[in-house]
């Protein structure tokens, strides 16, 4: 897992950055989705994937995400839109201490499969063989 500084064109009149498929994150990019209104107590997440791999950018407010491989947990903080954390398969996460405005871009690499989730703490581990 990595935080990945995307490349930002700044200017008199505010600032851009581009995301690229296979350039600037490491897959192409099947689907896109937002989170936002996200109360401040809520947590998210509590899943993890069996295939699919992606990036989450906080375009505005801050939000936290731990990352746990089964073995270890990484904690980080989102609060820059040049920066996306990239997620890949097999991670559980969880996701909290949202700001009252957060907004949360995905990018992802696969479309909506609910059979690629992993929805069960217990059953993450049994899917790493731990
Ligand atoms: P979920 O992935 O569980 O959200 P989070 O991990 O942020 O808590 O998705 C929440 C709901 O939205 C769930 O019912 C599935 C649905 N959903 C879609 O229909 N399409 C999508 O692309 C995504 C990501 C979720």
């Amino acid at each position: 897992m990595s935080l990945i500084e995307f490349n930002i064109n700044k200017s008199d009149s505010g600032s851009l950055i581009a995301i690229n498929e296979k350039l600037d994150i490491p897959f192409n990019i099947k689907r896109v989705y937002y989170i936002f209104d996200v109360d401040t107590e809520s947590r998210r997440g509590f899943h993890a994937h069996k295939k699919l791999k992606q990036v989450i950018i906080a375009l505005g407010g801050s939000c936290k995400v731990m990352l746990d491989n089964g073995y270890t947990k990484e904690e980080y903080l989102l609060n820059n839109p040049q920066k996306g954390l990239l997620i890949e398969k097999t991670m559980w996460r969880e996701m909290y201490d949202f700001s009252k405005n957060c907004v949360l871009l995905v990018l992802v690499n696969e479309l909506y499969d609910e059979a690629d989730y992993i929805r069960d703490y217990e059953q993450f581990k049994s899917f790493l063989g731990i």
